[in-house]
């Protein structure tokens, strides 16, 4: 394909999976962008339908095949009208099942994984002239982000920034080593050179992301190694920058650095998502974590004495196999110990591939079913109190969405609450004042006092 060939085409892609996947949606559409292909808002008549693909949990899996078979519809009516379009199917799925898509589906012209998506254009070329079948599931972390363009402008006024890829820790239940390979830390200069192009255009939320984000340890001037808190103070210094975050972290990859500076940068905001996944060290020692439960709170306390506000976050994972009662009480304790402002919760999902989906002490589904709720009552316990304390208080929001409601706005609050107000549409954007007179589950509600 030649960047000259200007005819306008239309390009959707569908996101599943964590932000990283959301970054590279954005960076999918720059890669096409000097093809002629438009960023277009349904798969209806577009040239190009790419699926950007989770495949953490067996429900993540099982959305592909949902979206293929609305897609595949698609696809005969634009052949049927003697158009073409092109289906692939990228990000983590890709990466693990590659070829077997093609085998099931073989309407899919292309796959491809999270780390070679940089040669879509070489691709389509390749799935036109050959009629599909495109394979491309290199890792190749260094050259995908050598070879991206520049960061467009659209990400609006909060920004994702991948800093760091992939993950070496091998968590026994975990498909992410193997779908996004090893760990891998982008230059600090390219970084820092990005975060600059996205506050220019308009950024001023920065969020740093990474698989294991806290891992982070690029090369800067004269080889020096720099860590994420030495990127957290060269962004804190762009202007336009207003506030910055980052996740997810790995716990015992905490550097005393990264501690300090949440007491010394006001930019950077008090909630830190660091998924602990269990409060037993038994089943924290089978899912291969490197941290036990007292170094766990060790860290809270050490977070909470550098910004004593700081709000957190966790992942958990109930019914691995093997755990006991006691294990999941365990895991309530830590629970209603540490105080979370947000809980993510799964049922323990066998990955093929993984050494804990081989073990044949699998917990019954009735008892995930049952630790799950049980869990997610004390979260949300605690999450609603979270919430319901900050009514009657005055409290910075950035306003980043239209809300479902005409003249409804929505926004974050410094803690990572998700903020409703009804204002103007030239709230959008900006960081306003807001009286909170409601605090929900999930949210909060408020009127704005000042701009
Ligand atoms: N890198 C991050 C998160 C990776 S995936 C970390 O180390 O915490 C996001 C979350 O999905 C994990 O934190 C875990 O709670 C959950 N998860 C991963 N594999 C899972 C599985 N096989 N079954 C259920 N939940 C899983
Ligand atoms: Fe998965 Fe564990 Fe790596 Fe997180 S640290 S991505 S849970 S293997
Ligand atoms: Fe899913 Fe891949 Fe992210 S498996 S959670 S999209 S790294």
């Amino acid at each position: 394909m030649n960047t000259t060939d200007r005819k306008t085409r239309k390009l959707h892609v569908v996101t599943h999976g964590c932000q990283m996947n959301v970054y590279d949606t954005v960076r999918m559409y720059d890669v096409m962008r000097p093809f002629g292909y438009e960023a277009s808002a349904s798969p209806v008549d577009a040239d190009l339908v790419s699926l950007n693909t989770c495949h953490i949990r067996e429900k993540a899996d099982d959305k592909v095949y949902s979206d293929l078979g609305r897609i595949r519809a698609e696809k005969e009516k634009k052949k049927a009208a003697g158009g073409r379009m092109l289906v692939a199917v990228g990000g983590c799925v890709g990466q693990a099942e590659g070829a077997e898509i093609i085998a099931r589906t073989p309407y899919v012209d292309m796959v491809f994984g999270s780390q070679s998506y940089h040669q879509l254009p070489e691709m389509v070329t390749k799935a036109i002239r050959d009629g599909g079948g495109v394979v491309e599931l290199d890792f190749l972390p260094v050259e995908k982000f050598d070879q991206l363009p520049e960061v467009s402008d659209s990400q609006g006024v909060a920004a994702f920034l991948s800093v760091q890829e992939g993950c070496d820790k091998f968590c026994t239940y975990c498909v992410v080593p193997y779908t996004r390979g090893a760990e891998y830390s982008r230059p600090y200069a390219n970084i820092v050179e990005e975060a600059k192009k996205l506050a220019g255009g308009g950024a001023k939320e920065i969020h740093l992301l990474g698989q294991n984000v806290n891992a982070y340890h690029g090369v800067g001037a004269g080889g020096k190694s720099m860590s994420l808190a030495d990127v957290i103070d060269a962004v804190a210094q762009i202007s336009g920058v207003e506030r910055i975050r980052y996740m997810t972290s790995y716990p015992s990859d905490m550097t005393d650095d990264l501690i300090a500076i949440h007491g010394s940068e006001k930019k950077l905001m008090p909630f830190l998502h660091l998924p602990v996944q269990s409060g037993s060290n038994s089943v924290l020692k089978r899912m291969n974590r490197r941290h036990t439960r007292d170094f766990y709170f060790e860290l809270v306390e050490k977070f909470r004495a550098a910004r004593p506000d700081i709000a957190m976050s966790s992942d958990f994972i109930v019914g691995f196999p093997d755990e006991s009662d006691a294990d999941f009480e365990d895991t309530m304790d830590l629970i209603r110990h540490v105080n979370y402002s947000q809980v993510y919760s799964f049922k323990y999902s066998p990955r093929a591939g993984t050494p804990a989906a081989s073990d044949d002490k699998q917990i019954d589904e009735t008892i995930k079913q049952e630790r799950l709720a049980r869990l997610q009552g004390l979260a949300h316990e605690q999450q609603t109190a979270f919430n319901e304390a900050f009514i009657g208080k005055t409290i910075p929001v950035l306003f980043d969405r239209t809300g479902k409601f005409d003249g409804q706005l929505l926004g974050k609050s410094e803690y990572m609450q998700s903020v409703y107000v009804s204002g103007k549409k030239e709230l959008m954007g900006q960081i306003a004042q807001v009286k909170i007179t409601g605090g929900f589950l999930n949210s909060l509600t408020g009127e704005v006092v000042a701009s």
